[in-house]
Parts: structure tokens; sequence; C-alpha cells
């Protein structure tokens, strides 16, 4: 493909040009699972039985929230980095609103659809200005177009696990960058626990997972004139014990030659061979602290789920 056509093309097209051009493992970059049908498959995944992460952070907001509105007194904003739904945040905004103020909140996501749900959701309790960005996008626009007292910025759902690991210090080091004394930030992620809970909470029995990880071949089919045949792809979820990961893979069956029109190319794919969509890493309580002060927070204090574990860990800048 000429400079001339790769620079027509658009981030999504870049994205799969390169993660398929790739000689060895092919990759796609998780952020486009969540198209509308990605956002409602991923919310609907929040609900699975084996899937015990939403409810475990969830449940530590709700009986924490009064706690955290207490530590983060007074904040006039909260912001959240890749709100979805915004579900979970209700309890946040409730608690920290004491009735009084109408709190601000920034919901920030790539799916429109998730933002107006947010909008939807929580608009009777605050001011809801949502920005589509991605995370540190956002959050620069956020920091832009603040004013008023601190911020409580929530990165929930531990989101924080879909970055690889290497890259996750400088990451927060960028969020930190973004906020000012006295903002705080809650940090929900998920603790490594037996490797059948964890498998299986991405591996659910209804194939909702499955299908959230297929959607993004359906989508470059729809938005980049490709002709995957989904059928030839299944759904695999590995746990990585050495980097205490998730992860999630889409395994090609039998040997397909897919063209991608917006690309004008024809990719091979050989049988056995897979697409590499997705990290999911698992934590430990102390590697959450060690990167709190590397990134220049300190550690406030922190939630632990009983049933499931995972921890809501709240630092201030
Ligand atoms: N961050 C959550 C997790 O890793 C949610 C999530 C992101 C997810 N991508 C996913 C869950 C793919 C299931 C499948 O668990």
């Amino acid at each position: 493909m000429s400079a001339f056509a790769r620079a027509q093309l658009t981030p999504f097209a870049l994205d799969v040009a390169q993660g398929f051009a790739l000689c060895g493992q092919r990759k796609l970059p998780p952020r486009w699972f969540y198209d509308d049908l990605g956002s409602a498959l991923f919310e609907a995944i929040t609900y699975l039985p084996e899937y015990g992460l939403t409810r475990a952070d969830e449940r530590l907001l709700r009986e924490h929230a009064s706690d955290l509105a207490f530590l983060t007194h007074p904040i006039s904003a909260v912001a959240e980095l890749g709100s979805g739904s915004g579900r979970k945040t209700r309890f946040v905004l409730q608690a920290a609103s004491d009735g009084r103020r109408q709190l601000v909140y920034r919901p920030i996501d790539v799916s429109v659809s998730a933002l107006s749900l947010c909008e939807k959701e929580l608009g009777d309790i605050s001011d809801v200005r949502p920005v589509r960005e991605d995370w540190l996008h956002g959050l620069e626009q956020v920091a832009r177009e603040r004013n008023g007292g601190p911020l409580l910025l929530l990165f929930l759902g531990s989101s924080v696990g879909n970055i690889d690991r290497e890259s996750i210090p400088d990451f927060l080091k960028s969020i930190r960058a973004l906020l000012l004394p006295g903002d705080f930030f809650l940090l929900g992620a998920d603790l490594v626990k037996d490797t059948a809970t964890m498998i299986s909470a991405y591996n659910d029995s209804l194939g909702v997972t499955a299908a959230f990880n297929l959607n993004i071949l359906r989508r470059i089919n729809q938005e980049l004139s490709a002709n995957f045949d989904l059928r030839a792809f299944e759904h695999d979820a590995r746990w990585n014990a050495r980097d205490r990961r998730i992860e999630m893979h889409l395994v090609c069956c039998r040997e397909a030659t897919v063209r991608v029109q917006a690309l004008d190319t024809d990719f091979v794919f050989r049988a056995g061979e897979t697409i590499w969509t997705e990290s999911s890493h698992k934590f430990t309580g102390q590697e959450l602290s060690d990167y709190a002060r590397a990134a220049g927070f300190d550690p406030v204090t922190s939630w632990t789920d009983a049933e499931w574990p995972f921890v809501e860990a709240l630092w201030r800048v």
C-alpha cells in the first residue's frame, strides 16, 4: 500500500493493518471491541454468573461509598475512565453529592451508546458532561476544562489490567501528570485467584464472552468491508501464569484467506493461528501500592471484597 493510500486510512483500519501484518503473533487493540453491539455485549458479560468481577466492584463501592465520600471531601467533580454504562458509579455520586450540591460527572468513553446510558442513568443525581475520547485524551480534556475544587478520578472494573503490564507504570504517571495536588484516584483491580475461576470468568458457558470477542471480526467485516467467516474462528481464554494474566484469543480453525477491502489486502490465516485480542492482568495488593508510589501517588486506603478477590484502592496526589 502506498504512503498516500495509508494516509487516507481511519485509525481502525490502521490498527487492523498493523495488527495483521505482523510476521509473528497477530494482535488487535482492545479499544475496537466497543462499538454499540460490543458495548451491549460487554454490559451482558457483567451479569454472567461466572464473571464475578463487576459484582465485586459494585459491592465494594456500595458498601464503602460513604467512607469514600468522607475521605475525598470536598471534591467538586468526578471523572471516570471507560465509564461504560456508569451503573457502578451511582453509589459514588450519590454519597459524594451529599444532597446539597450537584456534582459534575465527566464519563470518558469511546462508545456513544455507553455515554448516553450514563446520561440517562445518572443525570438525575449529577451534572453529566460526557467526553467521547479514549482514556488519556479524555482526561486531558477534563483537565483543560476543570474549575473549582478537587477531582476524584475513577478507573474501575480492573480496566488497568487490560493495559500491558510493562506500560502500566508510564500510564499511571501520565494520569498523575494530568491531576493536581489534592485530587484523588480510585482504582478497581482484580486480584490473582484460582485458575479455574479466572478462566471461566472469560469463557462463560453461555458464550457471551465468545460473542464479545468475535464481534471485533464482525466489525472489521462491516466497517472495513472484509469477509471474515466468523464461524471459522473460535474464542479461547488462556491463563498465562508467568505474566499473571488471562489472554483472549480468536483461534483460526481452518486456513482462510480474508479480503479486507478497505486495506486492499488479502490476509492468510493458517489453521491453529490466533489473533490475540486482549489481556486481563491480575494483581496483588502489594503490587498496586508499589505502582501508586512509583507514579507519585500516596495510597490512602483500600477495600477488598470477601467473596471475589478484588480491590478498590484509593490514592491521593
Ligand atoms: N477490565 C475487565 C476485565 O479485564 C473487563 C473486560 C475488558 C473484559 N475486556 C474484557 C471482560 C473482555 C471480559 C472480556 O475483566
